[in-house]
């Protein structure tokens, strides 16, 4: 049948509520065309008779389309028949298939011992969903938020999928899907990965390169024919991964330009991509990387893909948002109320001493930090980084009294206390190894390569995860430990389970952490837990469900930390980004920082002290506990806000905020991050604002303030600062302080008017 006479002309016939959210009501087939709207996002979907979903749109609000111009999308976009091309017009389901005549990457692919069923034909089968404010003509349907569950089968092939599409009211879209292999022989799985189209207009690509204490670097490319694929093999997600891999328009910044982005939410392996095909078609994607044999499903089993998440926006600001207040959204979202730490890590590194650690926590308590966490180094020994890890009990040398001594002092004094373990790794020189060395993951008979002298240990496997299990959770007990910083310090390499002849184990292990996670966040209700992996490398939306803070990079240098902020911060909102000040020099990058630029830029995330505070003078423990009352008065706007980045024209000075969301209040920074040709400086501009309301800007001098800093006379005698709308500060701007180099200051906006800024006239 023609594809126009399949979609017809739409009866406007009836209007039907399928339920709340929370109740699922199954939705009618056939069904034409699927319009869901929320948060300045359209996703259109067609379902041509009972094939598989299509997405046609995937960007901005179209507005309330009538159902008969919605009937009539297909139509729209329907190619004419080409020369020496498919009879029919090539098709891109939500889960392409080379059947359709799609000749990329395929969304589904696997194989049975005879090489059979490897090319599916997914059919519809059953709709339901969610969503509320529900309305339906016809086969057209539109809604707002909420969910789609789509059951596809290929009884032929023996395959079932479910597949599942959320859109959230921030406008984030995550999609995945599970494989029921329903034939009575094994199913062997290598991809389960959805995408989402891209408009012609996404001409150029940000993805993300990274390494050890320098993640996220960004990396611009033009989208051309071919596939932009970005694999992840590392066993963990990795120092390169990015935020969100992105297509825009040419030249897209973090205000301006239509930008699509795609996230993987997995800690293990991975692929991200941005397919273009001379079809015309062009496509982002991503899902879980299988290794080899990795997945093979017996009769009746299912595997679940991650979800995949899709955020889109006028500007990488705007795509960021949706994710923020996704995340905001969710239960158990951390408060904005971030316990201020000190982590003793850079302080003392393995040289533990119960004495002058209890030390550290007084003077810490004395300074306004309301969390001390003692990091590696702490047990069975553990006295470097070559042996240890996998006995998670407190070393008899160093901690002679065991923890209690150091953690009831950090109780007493009204903090708490936070530890730090290595649950997926053991060193083979630990009593865990030698009792059981056949827990340590390899392909092979040998072990593989050490990386900081240390092999995984399978969690897969039921005695080593209940071993861990237990270990931690006594220690945990027994020092009421409210905080466990949970590192993962090496890639998995040739990370076999030998239960199974050395068979992949990457997928598995990863789920059996997050299990550990789970598991262990039940025994102890309130246990926080901070997602850290060599610094940065494992910052994903899969680790989110499970930490509430993550630590981005090992580099504390502030001139580096505020390049791996902006872009850890364009997946994960400040509140889950922990952001510590260190000494002067820093321990990665040798270079020396003033404690005003360290502090400045550490405010921008959960703020924490690494530095041994019982060390240093007088004076700037003062300025110190001086930064830390800022910031506490601050956190409420910081962890609720938008986040802005300017795009400044002179790369030589950044600008970054958040604004309130009744957009009364705002707080930026200005950061001097090189030397720049002008002298003095030019204007920068603080967009973000509401455009038409009255704002007072005034900056913010904590102690004696950035080094080499001259006021421009705006600034005012007592640096009252000055009145400008939000539109004047975003479009025109106010002329740059004179700054050294490696320097930031701190602005303060404020709504004059007595009435929110939203109903000011004009606004
Ligand atoms: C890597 C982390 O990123 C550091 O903060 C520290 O915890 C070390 N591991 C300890 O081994």
């Amino acid at each position: 049948m023609e594809r126009s006479e399949r979609m017809g002309p739409m009866v406007v016939d009836a209007t039907t509520e399928h339920g709340r959210r929370g109740g699922w009501a199954a939705v009618d087939l056939p069904l034409g065309v699927v319009h869901l709207r929320a948060g300045g996002t359209s996703v259109v979907t067609t379902f041509l008779g009972d094939a598989a979903p299509q997405v046609l749109h995937w960007g901005e609000d179209l507005g309330d389309v009538p159902p008969d111009v919605l009937a009539s999308l297909d139509l729209a976009d329907t190619a004419p028949a080409g020369h020496n091309a498919p009879a029919v017009p090539v098709r891109v389901p939500i889960l392409p298939e080379a059947r359709t005549g799609w000749m990329g990457r395929p969304g589904l692919a696997g194989w049975r011992d005879g090489g059979e069923d490897w090319s599916p034909r997914l059919h519809v089968d059953r709709v339901e969903t969610d969503c509320r404010d529900i309305s339906r003509h016809g086969s057209s349907v539109s809604a707002g938020p909420g969910g789609w569950r789509i059951r596809l089968i290929d009884a032929e092939a023996g395959l079932e999928v479910l597949l599942e599409i959320e859109l959230a009211p921030s406008g984030l879209v995550r999609l995945r899907a599970s494989l029921t292999n329903t034939a009575g022989s094994v199913y062997h799985l290598e991809e389960l990965s959805p995408v989402l189209p891209l408009p012609p207009q996404a001409r150029e690509i940000l993805d993300f390169s990274g390494r050890w204490s320098r993640e996220r670097t960004p990396l611009r490319l033009p989208l051309e024919f071919g596939c932009r694929l970005h694999e992840g093999r590392h066993g963990r997600t990795g120092f390169d991964a990015p935020p969100m891999m992105f297509a825009g328009e040419p030249s897209f910044g973090f205000r301006s330009g239509e930008v699509w982005g795609a996230h993987v939410g997995f800690s293990g392996n991975y692929r991200l991509w941005i397919e273009k095909r001379p079809d015309g078609h062009q496509v982002i994607g991503g899902g879980e990387l299988l290794l080899p044999g990795e997945v093979s499903l017996a009769a009746g089993a299912t595997y679940t893909s991650p979800w995949v998440y899709f955020g889109r926006g006028s500007g990488l600001d705007e795509a960021a948002h949706t994710v923020h207040e996704w995340l905001r959204g969710r239960a158990g979202h951390p408060s904005p109320r971030r316990p201020v730490t000190l982590n003793v890590w850079e302080a003392v590194y393995f040289d533990q001493d119960t004495e002058h650690l209890v030390r550290l926590a007084e003077a810490a308590a004395g300074i306004g930090i309301e969390r001390f966490v003692l990091d590696d180094g702490w047990f069975q020994g553990r006295h470097d980084s070559t042996a240890g890890l996998g006995d998670w009990v407190p070393d008899r040398e160093t901690w002679p009294g065991g923890l209690a001594p150091l953690a009831d002092r950090v109780h007493e004094l009204g903090m708490e206390f936070g530890l730090w373990f290595e649950p997926e790794m053991v060193n083979p020189d630990s009593d865990l190894a030698r009792a059981h060395p056949e827990w340590m993951m390899s392909a092979r008979r040998d072990l593989p390569v050490a990386w900081r002298h240390q092999q995984v240990l399978n969690l897969a496997d039921e005695g080593a995860f209940d071993h861990v299990r237990r270990q931690m959770s006594a220690v945990i007990e027994r020092y009421g430990v409210d905080y466990v910083k949970w590192d993962h310090n090496r890639d998995l390499i040739d990370a076999g389970d030998r239960r199974h002849g050395g068979r992949a184990g990457v997928h598995e292990q990863t789920l059996a952490a997050y299990r550990l996670m789970d598991l262990l966040g039940r025994e102890h209700p309130g246990l926080e837990i901070e997602g850290c992996s060599s610094g940065g490398a494992r910052v994903d939306l899969g680790m989110a469900e499970h930490a509430a803070r993550f630590w981005p990079s090992d580099c504390l240098d502030p001139l580096e930390r505020q390049s791996i902020v902006r872009w850890t911060s364009q997946l994960l909102p400040l509140e889950m980004i922990g952001a510590h000040i260190q000494s002067p020099v820093s321990r990665t990058t040798g270079r020396t920082s003033s404690l005003d630029f360290r502090a400045a830029t550490a405010v921008w995330g959960c703020l924490g002290v690494e530095w041994d505070v019982t060390e240093i003078g007088e004076g700037e423990r003062g300025l110190l506990a001086e930064w830390i009352a800022w910031f506490k008065r601050k956190r409420g706007l910081l962890f609720t806000g938008d986040l802005v980045r300017a795009d400044s024209p002179d790369p030589s000075a950044w600008v970054q905020g958040v604004v309130a969301g009744d957009r009364r209040s705002a707080l930026y920074e200005f950061t001097t991050r090189e030397r720049s040709g002008d002298a003095p400086r030019g204007r920068f501009v603080l967009p973000g604002l509401e455009a038409e309301a009255v704002y007072r800007v005034r900056p913010v001098i904590v102690g004696p303030g950035p080094q080499g800093l001259v006021p421009p006379p705006w600034f005012g005698p007592s640096n009252q600062g000055v009145e400008a709308t939000g539109r004047i500060l975003a479009s025109y701007g106010l002329r740059a302080p004179r700054l050294f180099t490696d320097q930031a200051l701190l602005f303060e906006v404020t709504a004059v008017s007595g009435e929110s800024p939203r109903s000011l006239p004009g606004a």
